[in-house]
């Protein structure tokens, strides 16, 4: 079972920016022999590699199974057996019950993409007897996201397969976990519509803090990563009370709406992720909030 990276060929999908770059990075530091970025944008890719100590950066869109299964060849035969295998590269889809569009993109990229990791990655992984695959999912999976539902229905599709994945071929020598973090400060943050206010129950973590979560998990051999905590208490809420929660999120909805309001309703009410998009406001007051 893989409890560190020292020494280890780790591969992280969507490396060129936010969460996937900064686990790259600290991969490097964390003494990985060689750390492989992936991105659909080659050439920052390239550019977040050619800054690690050992690290090569190539294009790669997740959702062609054929590019990635051809790259996952390549990456054996040119640096080594691949230890870690980060599926990580996420969407944002517009908001509300979005187009066709939005949940085509989001099924390839949070459904389609993890699926293909696993078929091309996962036999090599079991054969060799060692390894371990991380699905970016969200706390959106595992809760919800308020205003997107194609982002909050597909992120649940990949918290379902990692845990698919983990009773299917776990508790032997390849070990599987899911990254479900709540807000982090990104480009998919920044890439939220014009006037939106971000609201969490929880800070807004650096994508510095997201890879340290990753790494303790790592080390302590835990499925689920939660770099937020709380998100632990959100879903017991959750599943204690079914109703009660629904009810607080369709307050958090209410209050998203007017977020002219200084103060989201307090986290015991909801318990739950509060998330996201769309809402009134703008994130600056959000965080001014706080
Ligand atoms: N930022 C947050 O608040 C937050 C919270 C929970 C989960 N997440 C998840 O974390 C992961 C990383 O997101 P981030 O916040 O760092 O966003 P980001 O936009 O900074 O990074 C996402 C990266 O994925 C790449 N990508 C998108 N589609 C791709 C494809 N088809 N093939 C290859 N690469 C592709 C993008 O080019 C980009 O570099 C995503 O899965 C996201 O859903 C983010």
């Amino acid at each position: 079972m893989l409890t560190s990276v020292r020494d280890a060929v780790a591969v992280v999908t969507g490396g060129a920016s936010g969460i996937g770059r900064a686990l790259a990075q600290r991969f490097a530091a964390e003494g990985a022999r060689h750390v492989v970025v992936l991105d659909l944008d080659g050439a920052a890719a390239g550019d977040v590699a050619a800054d690690l100590p050992g690290g090569s950066g190539y294009r790669l869109d997740v959702t062609e199974e054929d590019a990635l299964a051809e790259l996952v060849e390549r990456i054996e035969v040119e640096v080594g057996p691949i230890d870690l295998w980060c599926s990580n590269a996420g969407v944002l889809p517009g908001g509300g019950l979005g187009t066709n569009q939005d949940w085509d993109r989001c099924w390839r990229v949070h459904g389609l993409a993890h699926l293909y990791a696993a078929r091309h990655v996962l036999p090599r992984m079991l054969a060799r007897e060692q390894g371990h695959l991380m699905l970016t999912a969200s706390a959106a999976g595992l809760l919800t996201a308020t205003d997107t539902a194609a982002y909050s229905v597909t992120k649940h599709a990949t918290v379902a397969l990692a845990e698919w994945l983990a009773i299917e071929y776990g508790g032997g020598p390849v070990g599987f976990s899911c990254l479900c973090p709540q807000v982090v400060r990104t480009a998919m943050l920044d890439a939220t519509p014009a006037g939106a206010a971000v609201l969490a129950t929880g800070p807004v973590l650096e994508p510095e803090q997201v890879a340290d979560a990753v790494v303790a998990a790592l080390a302590q051999g835990r499925f689920l990563v939660l770099p937020h905590p709380e998100v632990t208490e959100y879903e017991r809420r959750r599943a204690a009370d079914r109703d009660r929660w629904l009810a607080g999120m369709r307050r958090l909805r209410d209050h998203a709406r007017q977020s002219a309001r200084p103060d989201p309703p307090a986290s015991e009410d909801l318990g739950t992720f509060s998330g996201l998009w769309r809402l009134s406001g703008n994130r600056r007051g959000w965080e001014t909030s706080r």
